[in-house]
């Protein structure tokens, strides 16, 4: 008899995931479907990834033709993709050159160690690290190290030494950090698991201008943000900020697990042959899909699409919150939404997908909407007639659970 997947991966995989009771089975543009043929309004996207929702069919064109083409080749050797997506990757983030890698967590990595060898070419003294506290850089130990929340670190401590942590939005604590051993201060313009928070105009600009006054660099952590989640190619953009290394994956290869880190010249000089590298890296499959995915970005227009649609479901939370004083507050910018609540948020995840509505819990009260950039209103509006059923539901059965007011 065939074995329940679910019943399998209790017994054989490490318990590291909570994940919710369904079995995806497919997808199709912004909806899936699990195993019992149920369909689900997918706002979550694979965390961001399936910026074009699922089977687009200029990615599925890429990918079948790659993948009978060739999918792997190492990095030993050329081949037709790596250097026209860094080209084109170059091109959008205003970056010179690119590093390609499998994930979020290794172009942060490759970061650090670029920083590194930037600033020790200086002084052997120049390794530390500025982050920001609430921060989400990964998991691995380096990205774990700039990450400023305690509950991804306590268990392995101690991490990486020379990481420090300045308040967020704080520019006075920042500027009490940055000093002359700083190599470098990594920020998500907006962060995204630490519950949708944009970083200031003031502060994204004395970020520049105190890496610029230690030779630091400034690490823009896009991997949430970047590649068209906030309707522009970066979040940083925004700010009319120029960083000196720029971190993107999550949507790159439209699925398929691509990450990469760019810089500016100066900066990217720093890596010499040998220094850093990946098996996996930027191979041909991952590379050829990526070009697609930034092709489809530009012909359909897709930016400008998240920018609209993005304040039409930034105004339905308005008027959400409005009519639910349960909610705290609403925030975030073009496709990266959330919703504060003044009680846990994890309980409405499970209440939504029983009405067919995928959603994301983070920082306890937050919920989360990072749903494909292709949604319609109309997705929006059935979201939203959804969230407020549940709202509804819950002001009744406990109108203020905490009796506190909403605090950041
Ligand atoms: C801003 C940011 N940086 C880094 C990461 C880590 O990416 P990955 O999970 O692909 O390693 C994430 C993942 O959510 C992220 O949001």
């Amino acid at each position: 008899m065939k074995k329940n997947p679910v019943d399998l991966e209790r017994k054989y995989l490490m318990q590291t995931y909570a994940r919710s009771p369904i079995v995806i089975e497919r997808g199709k543009g912004c909806w899936v479907w699990d195993v019992k043929g149920r369909k689900y309004l997918d706002f979550v996207a694979g965390l961001g990834v399936n910026a074009l929702g699922h089977g687009h069919p200029r990615i599925l064109k890429a990918l079948r033709e790659q993948a009978a083409r060739v999918i792997h080749v190492s990095n030993l050797y050329y081949h037709p993709y790596q250097g026209p997506l860094a080209a084109e990757l170059a091109k959008i983030t205003g970056m010179d050159r690119a590093f390609f890698c499998n994930s979020g967590t290794e172009a942060v990595e490759g970061a650090i160690k670029l920083a590194r060898a930037f600033g020790g070419r200086q002084s052997k003294e120049k390794f530390e690290v500025v982050a920001l506290d609430n921060s989400f850089h990964g998991r691995t130990i380096g990205a774990l190290s700039a990450t400023g929340q305690a509950k991804y670190r306590q268990d392995f401590e101690p991490l990486v030494p020379g990481f420090h942590f300045a308040r967020f939005n704080d520019i006075q604590d920042l500027t009490a950090h940055v000093n002359e051993r700083t190599c470098a201060l990594i920020v998500e313009p907006v962060q995204g698991e630490g519950g949708i928070f944009e970083l200031s105009q003031e502060f994204m600009d004395a970020a520049r201008e105190l890496t610029r006054r230690y030779q630091a660099l400034l690490i823009c952590d896009e991997i949430q943000a970047g590649l068209g989640r906030t309707g522009r190619y970066l979040a940083s953009q925004w700010y009319g900020v120029k960083p000196d290394i720029v971190l993107l994956a999550k949507p790159l290869a439209g699925g398929l697990p691509l990450g990469a880190f760019l810089a500016r010249e100066e900066v990217a000089g720093s890596l010499a042959a040998g220094m850093h590298g990946s098996t996996f890296g930027g191979g041909p499959l991952a590379c050829r899909v990526a070009l697609e995915f930034l092709a489809v970005l530009k012909d359909e227009k897709i930016l400008a699409h998240v920018r609209q649609v993005g304040q039409y479901f930034y105004k339905q939370l308005l008027a959400l919150q409005k009519k639910h004083p349960l909610i705290r507050e609403a925030r975030g910018k073009g496709l990266m939404l959330a919703i504060d609540l003044d009680r846990p948020s994890r309980p409405f995840v499970q209440a939504a997908l029983d009405r067919g509505l995928i959603i994301n819990s983070t920082h306890d009260t937050v919920l989360r909407f990072l749903p494909p950039l292709i949604i319609e209103k109309k997705h929006v509006d059935q979201a939203c007639e959804i969230l407020d059923a549940l709202f509804t539901e819950a002001s009744r059965e406990n109108p203020n659970p905490t009796g506190q007011a909403g605090v950041r």
